[in-house]
């Protein structure tokens, strides 16, 4: 009855993958070269709209029910606080990269400095989460707990993005590789 677990390890891979993607992004723009500023744009705007609407709401969902089984650790308060300020690190850099896409004045250390916080976070957030929450969840949730996840995840989350939107990632993901390894 671990699917969902399963499946949010699976979208912990395809982040990982983004964020190496990113950390080389910044390298670039760190030596003074441009990255595709509307692409990398782009990119976050779908990293924000997926953790915010999907990925982060299904883990709030598990740690909603952990709590339930009286489980209190502090890492699992570490992590809801983080989901708000990942959403929020994420939109900084955001709104950094359409700055300079708009022609603003912005300067590259402030900029470098907002990826670098959110890619940093993320990798923290992501390990603690594998090698504490799920492990956790894995050891404490019953069967019964976990039908009572899908059902509210069902209820309340569509985890589904379309076929459309996933072939946009991808182009978007090789564009930027292809820019990162020339
Ligand atoms: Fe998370
Ligand atoms: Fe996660």
């Amino acid at each position: 009855m671990t699917q969902i677990l399963d499946r949010l390890h699976q979208e912990h891979k395809q982040i990982s993958k983004l964020l190496d993607l990113l950390d080389d992004i910044l390298a670039m723009f760190h030596r003074g070269r441009e990255p595709d500023y509307e692409l990398l744009s782009e990119l976050l705007q779908y990293m924000e709209e997926y953790s915010d609407q999907i990925h982060h709401p299904v883990e709030e969902v598990i740690r909603e029910r952990l709590r339930l089984a009286g489980q209190n650790q502090p890492y699992l308060d570490i992590l809801t606080r983080q989901h708000e300020a990942l959403n929020e690190m994420t939109h900084n850099f955001r709104q950094a990269v359409e700055g300079v896409v708009n022609g603003e004045v912005q300067r590259r250390d402030q900029v470098e400095a907002y990826g670098r916080e959110m890619v940093t976070t993320l990798r923290h957030h992501l390990n603690l989460e594998e090698t504490e929450a799920f492990p956790l969840a894995r050891q404490v949730l019953t069967a019964a707990d976990w039908v009572a996840i899908q059902e509210e995840v069902a209820r309340t989350i569509d985890p589904r993005l379309s076929e459309t939107d996933l072939q946009r990632i991808r182009t978007l993901v090789q564009h930027l590789t292809s820019q990162v390894r020339t």
